[in-house]
């Protein structure tokens, strides 16, 4: 216990907090990595100046780090935000063009506010504005064991299901939801995706998952993982989508300008996007926050 907390500067402050599920303190080794790398940051994919290509470097390393740790291919995977809420968010606008008359969406009555708001305010505000009924279909959990009720999700789930959206864990409960059975109800509804698949998205909210579990996004089948960094070391601000490819290639963006748009492809007429994981990383990005979340979670010590 004496060596955890020598890793910490908090306690010296007179803070000992066991909060860890809503947020965790930063070690001493993250906090010293940031006051190296601010004084030599630059801004990234600005050219010429060698800080700026350095940072460059660090910075897109960070996504191949963050791919890694749970599984994806690769940095074509990730999408960068400022946390869990945020990365759903991402997931609502993106598909928000692809719904159609009569289509519908699960989730739990398990999921903290961030994986149920978006879905409500989809499918009661923002898509019958735009003429759409898309309906939102919510699985029981057991009011004894706190368990998600499997057969009644089952029995949501059908052929104008496009997405599914489940938490992993859950951070009122501590359930922990069957995520390989969740997959399998939604890869056999029959839905019928733009891209010619038959089955419906699956988008898991890992904000209390990835921090404590080896994630492997692949073996899992999921579409979409969620999860927040401040969860595990680093400081506030950064979060993750990791998608698979073909999420993101199929999608609109969410956020437009900066980065996200072609070097060279924005006329008065025309405009072409970057390739990924750019495509998905418009404006200026929270680059000490990426370094220091890859290093809390997935990267090199930061010692
Ligand atoms: C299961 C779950 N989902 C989503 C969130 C929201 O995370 P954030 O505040 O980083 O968006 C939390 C935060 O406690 C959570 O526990």
């Amino acid at each position: 216990m004496a060596a955890v907390r020598e890793r910490f500067v908090f306690a010296e402050a007179g803070r000992v907090t066991t909060n860890n599920a809503a947020n965790t303190q930063p070690p001493r080794a993250l906090l010293a990595l940031m006051q190296r790398l601010a004084p030599l940051y630059d801004n990234v994919h600005r050219g010429q100046p060698t800080a700026s290509q350095h940072t460059t470097r660090l910075f897109e390393a960070t996504y191949d780090d963050i791919a890694a740790f749970v599984g994806a291919p690769g940095r074509s995977n990730v999408v960068l935000v400022r946390n869990t809420t945020e990365a759903i968010n991402t997931v609502m606008y993106t598909l928000l063009t692809q719904f159609r008359e009569g289509d519908n969406i699960v989730t739990t009555t398990m999921e903290r506010n961030s994986n149920f708001v978006p879905w409500f305010a989809l499918c009661n505000q923002i898509l019958p504005r735009l003429g759409r009924r898309v309906s939102l279909q919510l699985a029981r959990v057991d009011a004894l064991s706190g368990e998600l009720d499997l057969a009644h999700l089952a029995s949501l789930v059908d052929a104008r299901t496009k997405l599914g959206a489940c938490t992993a864990a859950s951070n009122f409960l501590g359930t922990q939801n069957p995520l390989a059975d969740v997959s399998a109800v939604a890869a056999a509804s029959g839905y019928l995706q733009p891209g010619g698949e038959r089955r419906s998205y699956l988008l898991i909210d890992s904000a209390q998952w990835v921090p404590s579990h080896a994630v492997d996004m692949q073996a899992l089948g999921a579409d979409y993982l969620a999860f927040s960094f401040h969860k595990m070391l680093a400081p506030f601000g950064v979060g993750a989508l990791v998608a698979r490819e073909e999420r993101l290639t199929q999608s609109l963006p969410f956020l437009y300008g900066g980065d996200m748009a072609d070097d060279g492809g924005v006329c008065a007429d025309r405009v072409s996007y970057n390739d990924l994981p750019w495509e998905y990383a418009a404006g200026t990005p929270n680059i000490l926050g990426a370094g220091a979340a890859a290093a809390a979670g997935p990267g090199p010590d930061a010692e």
